[in-house]
């Protein structure tokens, strides 16, 4: 009786040591994604560029959807700029997401292509977008 007892400790101590270890280890989050970090020393757009870039796109349909101090369909202009520092890398980058259209950035909701756009066109509605930053 006595050996059965000091067998039954045994198995519950190998049982309770099993259990601890297969707990998975607790808060073991994944840290959030970070956006693009703005570089201080950008280059600044060319303020004729800003300029015809601000007429075009009144000119165009993005105000149905864009406006520069509030979210409606897309991001406010102000958000873009501050996720995007003024590069000639991000300038053809958004300018080619522009024509192109897409989604992914800001949510599942796509922008509407603007085949007919001309790339120039499209770069400088980019600099003025970007030149938002700082107003
Ligand atoms: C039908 C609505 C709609 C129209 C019209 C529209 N946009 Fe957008 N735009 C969006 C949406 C939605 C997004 C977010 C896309 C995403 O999440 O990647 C966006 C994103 C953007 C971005 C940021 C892209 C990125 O990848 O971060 C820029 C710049 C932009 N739009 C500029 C424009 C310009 C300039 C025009 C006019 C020629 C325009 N948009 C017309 C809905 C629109």
């Amino acid at each position: 009786m006595k050996r059965l007892a000091i067998l039954f400790g045994v198995i519950t101590a190998l049982t309770f040591t099993a259990n601890a270890q297969t707990k998975p280890a607790a808060g073991a989050k994944k840290p959030a994604a970070k956006p693009v970090a703005a570089k201080s020393k950008s280059a600044a757009p060319d303020p004729k560029d800003v300029e015809e870039g601000k007429v075009l796109i009144s000119q165009s349909d993005c105000l149905a959807c864009h406006k520069v101090d509030m979210k409606v369909v897309g991001p406010a202009y102000n958000d873009v700029a501050k996720k995007y520092p003024y590069s000639a890398a991000n300038v053809s980058l958004l300018s080619t997401k522009i024509i192109n259209g897409g989604a992914g950035n800001w949510g599942e909701v796509a922008m509407s292509p603007h085949p007919a756009l001309a790339a120039n066109d499209a770069k400088k509605m980019v600099a003025y977008i970007l030149s938002l930053k700082a107003k």
